[in-house]
């Protein structure tokens, strides 16, 4: 990582930075959030280049989470990045950040068993193992209860890394600068990583190198198209949620080795949700994210419950590279403005985060 030469009066939080060549103008980063606005087909409405273009304030924004193909899916109405019609759609918005000086990655998804047969015409979602999550997921008409999952063949899992490989380079045709593998929140990726949701005795389960197989396979093929100076991998070692997914027996054990293969295949970034998403910051099952971080020479990107003071600390003190924000940039398209000037946050009511349309979405007033 290089500063870029600025100011001296400009805190550090706010100073440009350049990671291996990608040039951002600071280093707070819009974490992804669904948003679920996009049509049944997985298009982005048109009001989504808005939304995106005005948090482009953001050193580096980072999509919702967009299905690589119909079999990825999980929530009704997100996006995805498999057709032609949806490819376009996202150009208007990488066009629309970049014109206002902005840099964007899309977050690559396949759900995995958080999903429900309604998304997939009543055939049940697809797993490393057959474990129903517990509890309920959202569907178009409400809530429903989690059902069990079918185990993956082993032939089947090859093509699922072609699809994020198409995925990705479909990103590259929209415009994107780079793509961030969403490896956390207990979606198919990491329902394979830890021995709590994969119970499977093929190549891909059993021991930790055959339970990393699935994952570092698909970033290996995302990073052939990309190169590894653009692709980031997302991850959340101790986070529960959704499907009350019971943690790795050895988390600590686990991430270390995935990060450290994750840094000998040289990513630009490895984006980690520090406790459990959006609820606490505690460390638990032993995880120790300081010494996490050392298994990963790329740069670290730290997530969940910062704000600026927390975020200047981590910076100030090393122990991060970038900080992302999620929720407050719901209703703050210019928070970077905001923290900057130390000027009043809005909060987005809950009722605004998922489905609806530009109403609390990319209606948002600056300062
Ligand atoms: C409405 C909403 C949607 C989210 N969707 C995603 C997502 O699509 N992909 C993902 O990796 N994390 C998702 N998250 C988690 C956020 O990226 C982030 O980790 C979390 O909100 C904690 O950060 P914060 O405290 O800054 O909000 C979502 C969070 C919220 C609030």
């Amino acid at each position: 990582m290089e500063s870029d030469k600025t100011p001296s009066n400009e805190r550090q939080i706010f100073q440009p930075v350049t990671i291996r060549g990608l040039k951002l103008a600071n280093r707070v980063v819009m974490a992804p959030m669904t948003r679920s606005r996009s049509n049944e087909e997985g298009v982005p409405p048109a009001y989504a280049a808005d939304y995106y273009a005005q948090r482009a304030g953001a050193g580096l924004i980072i999509t919702e989470a967009t299905n690589i193909s119909a079999q990825a899916r999980g929530y009704p109405r997100t996006p995805g990045i498999w057709t032609d019609a949806q490819v376009r759609a996202w150009k208007s918005v990488t066009e629309a950040v970049h014109r206002r000086g902005g840099k964007i990655f899309l977050q690559l998804w396949h759900t995995g068993r958080i999903s429900h047969p309604d998304m997939h015409g009543g055939s049940a979602p697809v797993a490393p193992s057959a474990i129903r999550p517990s509890g309920q997921i959202r569907v178009h008409d409400g809530m429903k209860d989690f059902i069990t999952p079918r185990a993956l063949e082993a032939d089947e899992i090859p093509r699922i890394v072609d699809d994020y490989r198409k995925a990705a380079a479909n990103a590259m045709t929209a415009g994107f600068d780079g793509v961030e593998v969403h490896s956390a929140n207990n979606y198919l990726l990491e329902q394979f990583i830890r021995d709590s949701t994969n119970f499977r005795s093929d190549a891909y389960g059993g021991s930790l190198q055959n339970r990393l197989r699935f994952p570092l396979d698909v970033v290996r093929a995302v990073v052939e198209v990309w190169g590894a100076d653009r692709v980031g991998v997302r991850i959340s070692p101790i986070t529960t949620t959704p499907g009350e997914t019971p943690l790795d027996s050895d988390s600590m054990a686990t991430y270390s080795a995935y990060l450290g293969a994750l840094s000998a295949l040289g990513i630009l970034y490895v984006h980690d949700i520090e406790g459990v998403t959006q609820m606490s910051r505690e460390e638990a099952g032993g995880v120790r994210f300081d010494q996490l971080r050392q298994r990963f020479r790329g740069a670290y990107i730290a997530n969940n419950n910062y704000n600026l003071a927390l975020a200047e600390g981590a910076l100030a003190n090393g122990s991060a590279d970038l900080v992302s924000m999620g929720r407050p940039f719901i209703a703050n398209p210019d928070l970077i403005e905001r923290l900057r000037k130390n000027g009043p946050l809005a909060d987005a009511p809950k009722e605004y985060w998922y489905g609806g349309d530009a109403t609390g979405y990319s209606d948002w007033p600056t300062l």
